[in-house]
């Protein structure tokens, strides 16, 4: 084949079609419309042959099962709809949940759906600080979180936040509510293009971004998980990802469910001999996790694998970080299965580069782009992203190093950032989505990842944005600046390190070191830095930012001259 036919024959022909196909296996609404909800739960609730199914099977910290059918789920998500509508709630309302995965999560994100509303979902482990900002962003009226969550994390802030004008808790109260709550509201009529999900995310610079997704992106979570993940009615499915997360919501609530699946997922922190339990006892077939993971039960050997009967299993899926070719291999040796690799982002809601679940891994490559999804590789600028000169980019053909871009037009493409329209345009360039990565395509195209083009930090596969935490960090009265960014860790990829300049006068002691450390722990929780410097000043740009790529470089010992190759350390 010509190389220069290449990127034409990875969009593969008729990219219409694929979503077309989906489309049709879709209920929609009675009377029109489409809502996530109504895919996911109720039209099979309305099957009798469906409806005594086990659509969730979850963990509590006991490890103790409780498992919801997909009628309960469809009832329990309409009452809980119907108790929105009692707070006031309105079509388009932002509604966030600070949850694990509880069964009350599912309920909630299912019924805020219901009810027109949009699921805004916020990572449990965050401290203050970082649910702050977001729910600020999002505009979030009413947040729905535990009693606990609520103490640790909530009412620190609570008084700054005017806008969020109810919190409903889980347990009796809600219980009560939802006991009086109408069980016949009707799902509200939403269009595909009405807002469903409001995903957090982060960038190199400024405050996180809020990007929204429509009803429709349902399409695309039950094309790519059925195609990709071989997603069945009949897999007991497992996805890792916390729901506080994309992944967690897209993957591990909307698809499987939309498919008729038996989702499982665990409270519990993770535990290696408890995780190959669970893959064990619950007889899991489909598992979608992550490379950081992997990476932990590699590192624990083979023998704890071996105690445990993993023949249910009949795929492995990853997602969120460099997987390592040597992750692949090992799983292969030790679970008797390698590990498909899928690529996405929160703004492309979907995966969008894959090793299908019926594809031939080759270890150390991510796979090729899904049907329906036109990719290409973008010729870099001196800062690492794509060039774009005079309004227009440089497509490379054939075998290519540069900025992965995507042709728009796949139903589960983010809307927009919430309230920030310059930086949803500052995504696009020549008719392309710029993805922020640097991937390698091989003469016959299949994906490598290289690196990030951006300062963005990937840490057990959590996007850490170092903006958010350097203005934590000078918040507190001993500081005066800070950079931060990831330094290479063999488990979670990446870890977070600030480099710290103290105030004139401050003296830079141990204690100062810890305490600093303390009140990052404190106030941002699982994104905080892991391990602080106190040095005398930070290299700037002539603009006066700091540069974080030197210090990285520095970390490192790499040379410090050409800065736009420089690799992720992960
Ligand atoms: C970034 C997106 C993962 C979807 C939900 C989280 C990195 C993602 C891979 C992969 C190497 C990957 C990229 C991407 N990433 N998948 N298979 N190999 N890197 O989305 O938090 O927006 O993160 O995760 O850098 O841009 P996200």
């Amino acid at each position: 084949m010509a190389s220069d036919t290449l990127t034409a024959a990875s969009a593969r022909p008729h990219a219409e079609n694929v979503w077309a196909a989906a489309r049709r296996d879709l209920d929609g609404l009675p009377g029109g419309g489409l809502n996530i909800a109504h895919e996911a739960v109720d039209r099979h609730a309305a099957d009798p042959l469906q409806r005594g199914r086990t659509a969730l099977r979850i963990l509590d910290r006991t490890g103790t099962a409780h498992e919801l059918t997909y009628g309960e789920l469809a009832r329990r998500s309409t009452r809980f709809a119907s108790v929105l509508d009692r707070l006031g709630v309105w079509r388009g309302d932002r509604v966030a949940t600070l949850l694990g995965p509880d069964p009350d999560l599912y309920v909630a994100a299912l019924g805020i759906l219901k009810a027109g509303a949009v699921l805004a979902p916020l990572f449990n482990a965050f401290g203050p600080e970082p649910v702050r900002t977001r729910i600020e962003l999002g505009g979030v009226s009413v947040l729905v979180t535990t009693p606990e969550l609520y103490r640790r994390t909530v009412e620190p802030i609570r008084e700054e936040l005017p806008g969020l004008r109810h919190v409903l808790l889980v347990g009796p109260l809600l219980d009560g509510l939802l006991d009086a709550a109408d069980p016949d509201r009707p799902i509200t009529r939403t269009a595909p293009d009405d807002a469903a999900l409001l995903h957090f995310t982060s960038g190199t610079t400024g405050a996180p971004k809020a990007a929204l997704h429509g009803h429709g992106a349902v399409v695309a979570h039950l094309a790519t998980a059925r195609s990709l993940l071989g997603l069945r009615p009949d897999d007991v499915y497992w996805c890792t990802a916390d729901p506080g997360w994309v992944t967690g919501v897209s993957y591990g609530i909307v698809a499987p469910l939309v498919v008729g699946a038996t989702v499982v997922a665990d409270t519990r922190p993770f535990d290696v001999r408890r995780w190959y339990r669970v893959l064990d006892e619950q007889r899991v077939t489909l598992w979608y996790t992550a490379p950081t993971a992997l990476r932990m039960l590699m590192a624990r050997g083979a023998e704890e694998a071996h105690r445990h009967d993993l023949s249910a299993l009949r795929t492995i899926a990853s997602v969120g970080e460099p997987l390592n070719g040597a992750v692949v291999e090992w799983a292969l040796q030790t679970l008797g299965l390698p590990v498909h690799d899928t690529w996405w982002q929160t703004e492309t809601g979907a995966i969008m580069l894959a090793t299908a679940a019926d594809e031939e891994v080759r270890p150390g490559a991510i796979g090729r782009p899904v049907p329906g999804i036109e990719a290409a590789v973008l010729a870099q600028g001196p800062d690492g992203r794509a060039r774009v000169e005079n309004g227009h980019v440089t497509v490379i053909h054939g075998s290519a190093q540069g900025e992965l871009a995507l042709r728009p037009g796949w139903p589960s493409l983010f809307h927009g950032y919430f309230g920030d329209p310059d930086r949803t345009v500052a995504c696009f360039a020549d008719g392309w989505y710029l993805t922020g990565d640097v991937v390698r395509r091989d003469r016959d195209g299949w994906y490598r990842f290289v690196a990030r083009a951006d300062d963005v930090i990937k840490t057990a596969g959590h996007l850490v944005g170092p903006f958010e935490v350097e203005s934590c960090l000078m918040r507190h009265p001993a500081v005066a600046e800070a950079g931060v960014i990831g330094v290479p860790d063999p488990a979670a990829g990446a870890l977070v390190k600030a480099f710290v300049v103290l105030r004139a006068g401050v003296e830079p002691t141990e204690e100062l070191q810890a305490e600093l450390l303390g009140y990052g722990r404190r106030e941002l929780g699982a994104v905080a830095p892991r391990a602080i410097a106190l040095v005398p000043d930070l290299p700037h740009t002539r603009s006066g930012k700091v540069m974080r790529r030197l210090l990285r470089a520095r970390e490192l010992g790499l040379p410090e001259g050409d800065l736009s190759t420089l690799e992720n350390p992960s």
